[in-house]
């Protein structure tokens, strides 16, 4: 079996992007499959492990098709902009190369977090209260601070801010809207954040991994720092109820369905003791090292990293 594994992009999930590819590739390598790993750089352009495939990005992309369409399955874990978003699935579509993962609907959808929301409450899911705004709209009148603030598309929390006034409000949503050109203020949820993850096995059943929950050592939100420079707190299983465990699983099933998600995604969410269940965001490419929290949650169900990835291989070549 010969893999594409396509790390980096052109997000600024870049970083976390070439960490889970290149964990993924270690991991297919000690399966004894043909690893071949592509790199789509900061500024587009494609490289394979000589460097890259051409001098400008449409060249090396033809390149890289050329490449991919040599192989049998690719592994697009990039997260992010122009990669999780269906961009690279709708490549694959179009050059007919199985790949693992959501297709364009899933990525589209889930990486939009207002069609998220959208979608999550057309399901009955509850979703933070949010105003968007874009470059042209006045800022919103908010009716209580604080207020979290994040670019519509974006991930590992890049631009996310916590605005306790209209100064902090002004500011975050500049730097927000330097990530995207279309912005979300949401009321702040407090609540304790659990994420859940759904895995497509090869004849289709979906397993539901264990809630994971993060506990952030500061205290305040799960930001980038925490997530790549911190030493967040896991607990796995989460300590839920049974009713609320279902409740988790049933939103996550729901909402894998109709966004469309194919191979797994991991669902974010909040557990608030005023407002019940909330969904914060969906990844369909998550974080996928073999320390993440996706692998961890398959973990605790007895499934070792390299059969998790292995196994999304072969689902997806089947
Ligand atoms: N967006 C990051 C990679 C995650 O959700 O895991
Ligand atoms: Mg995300």
């Amino acid at each position: 079996l010969r893999v594409a594994v396509i790390g980096g992009g052109r997000s600024c999930e870049h970083d976390v992007s070439l960490a889970t590819a290149a964990s993924i590739g270690d991991a297919l390598e000690a399966r004894d499959v043909d690893v071949v790993r592509l790199t789509i750089g900061r500024d587009g352009r494609w490289s394979d492990a000589n460097g890259p495939l051409g001098a400008g990005v449409a060249v090396s992309l033809t390149a890289a098709v050329g490449i991919l369409s040599g192989c049998d399955v690719a592994f697009p874990a990039v997260h992010g902009p122009r990669g999780e978003d269906g961009t690279l699935a709708g490549l694959l579509d179009l050059a007919g190369i199985p790949y693992v993962g959501s297709g364009v609907r899933g990525g589209a959808l889930a990486m939009d977090k207002w069609a998220t929301k959208l979608v999550a409450q057309a399901l009955g899911i509850a979703v933070a209260e949010g105003t968007l705004v874009d470059a042209r709209s006045p800022l919103p009148t908010v009716r209580a601070f604080p207020v979290v603030v994040k670019p519509v598309a974006s991930g590992s929390s890049h631009g996310v801010a916590v605005a306790r006034d209209d100064v902090e409000l002004r500011e975050s949503v500049a730097r927000a809207g330097l990530l995207d050109d279309r912005v979300l203020v949401e009321d702040f949820v407090v609540g304790r954040e659990i994420d859940v993850a759904v895995l497509e096995t090869a004849g289709g059943a979906r397993v539901v991994g264990p809630p994971l929950e993060i506990v952030v050592a500061t205290g305040g939100v799960f930001d980038t720092a925490d997530k790549y420079d911190g030493d967040p707190t896991f607990l796995l299983p989460a300590p839920v109820s049974p009713a609320e465990q279902t409740t988790l699983r049933d939103a996550a099933l729901a909402l894998f369905d109709t966004l469309g998600c194919r191979g797994v995604a991991r669902f974010d969410f909040f557990l608030s003791p005023v407002h019940g269940l909330v969904l914060n965001e969906v990844n369909t490419m998550p974080g996928m090292t073999a320390t993440s929290q996706v692998p961890k949650m398959f973990a605790a169900l007895g499934t070792r990293y390299e059969d998790l990835v292995e196994g999304l291989v072969l689902a997806a070549a089947a």
